[in-house]
Formats: structure tokens, sequence, C-alpha cells
């Protein structure tokens, strides 16, 4: 499986023919590596939550693909109704779609779209090929993350370290030790000046627990 970082909280993963993404927001990304048109073959799009930087270009990146989204049922309701793409909708809890595993797990955030609240916000536990990636989604640090991870280990965590929106630094290597993953990797930083974070000490700190953490710069690739 390769992951790769595409700015801010947007990543795309690729496993043999399959290509998923999470919460695309590249154009209007200071930090995205690529547009919407790249990509030619998506599969599944995860969306955490309707805010701009996270639904970002997942309808027009549906509508050139094809690709469903997958987002919780409210969203994922709207979405279909006002743009007519395909979605799949589900909620916090486990369940399967297109053979991978997708654990839906609360985010303690907001969600709305042009001023209207949609839905609630999520984070994404994702399996493929025996591996999981964890993608948090914007939130605060809760302790059920430390449960969710019991049940389903996870080998990747995606955390958000930017702050102000989401977790901190202190906050995220406290998920960090909490989810005890195979790999941290920060994200939600250094966008805007409002997020800004010392990457560098998110992974000091993570390593000082025994827990690896590598820095994705926007374009760059991990293969597990
Ligand atoms: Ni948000
Ligand atoms: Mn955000």
């Amino acid at each position: 499986m390769e992951l790769r970082y595409l700015g801010h909280a947007a990543f795309e993963i690729k496993e043999e023919d399959k290509t998923l993404l999470i919460d695309p927001f590249l154009k209007g990304n200071p930090k995205a590596c690529a547009k919407p048109e790249d990509f030619e073959k998506v599969d599944l799009v995860f969306i955490t939550h309707a805010h701009a930087d996270h639904l970002g270009d997942a309808v027009e990146m549906a509508r050139i693909t094809g690709a469903k989204i997958v987002a919780i049922y409210d969203i994922a309701s709207w979405l279909s109704e006002r743009f007519g793409i395909k979605t799949v909708g589900m909620n916090y809890g486990r369940g399967e779609i297109d053979g991978f595993e997708v654990v839906m797990v609360p985010a303690w955030h907001s969600s709305s779209y042009e001023g209207k609240s949609i839905g609630n916000a999520c984070g994404f536990i994702i399996g493929i090929e025996g591996k999981r990636i964890y993608h948090a989604g914007d939130t605060c640090v809760f302790s059920d993350m430390k449960l969710f991870a019991e049940l389903y280990p996870i080998d990747i965590a995606l955390l958000p370290i930017g702050g102000h929106f989401t977790m901190d630094i202190l906050q995220a290597v406290k998920a960090a030790e909490l989810i005890k993953p195979k790999i941290a990797v920060p994200m939600h930083y250094n966008t805007w000046p409002l997020v800004e974070a010392d990457a560098q000490e998110f992974k000091k700190r993570v390593e000082e627990l025994g827990i690896k953490a590598i820095l994705l710069e926007p374009g760059e690739r991990l293969r597990i």
C-alpha cells in the first residue's frame, strides 16, 4: 500500500488498482501538490466533515472520475441530493465498502457548509490488505482513541497538530500515546498562520515514546 500526502489533511492511498482519497482539498489549498484534474481514476473519496478545507474538491472529483463519496449519513445524503453524485452514507461503527474495512469513529469538531450545520465530524480507520490507517479528521484528543486502537490496531495514524481548530502538538502526542500506531504522521499544520506548528517538535516527542514519526512533505509517499 502506498500513502501520498497531498497537503493539509488530504491523502491518497493506492493499493493495486484502487485509488482512495481522504479530504481532497486541493484548489485553494496553499500546500496542495496536485490539482483535481490530475486524478483520472479514483474509487472512493472519504470525507471527514463538510468544512471547505476537507470537502474540498470531492464533488468535482467524484463527477470527473465516477468515484463514490464515503461520509457520515447526513453529509452523504445531502451530497447526493444537492450534487447528484454517488455516495455511501454510514455512521459511527464498522462496515465494509468495496472490499475495504471502514470504521467510522467520532471526531470532536463541528461540520458545516456555507454557514449551515450538516451532519457530524468523523475520523476513519481504513483497513487495506491487513494494514490499517487512521485519519483522525479534525478533532481534539479524546480517550476513546485508545479504545478504537485496541479494537482495530493502527499501522499509520494521521494526526492533526496545527492547533486552534484541532489538537495541538501536546494533544497530538497524547493521541499517539493512546493509539500506539506503528507510525504517526502529522497533518493539518502550516497551511495558514493560524495552524502553524513545529512538526519536528511533534516527531521528537512522539519518538521519545518509542513510536516512529514520519514527516511527509506534500507530494511525498510512504510505502508500507
Ligand atoms: Ni474542520
Ligand atoms: Mn480543518
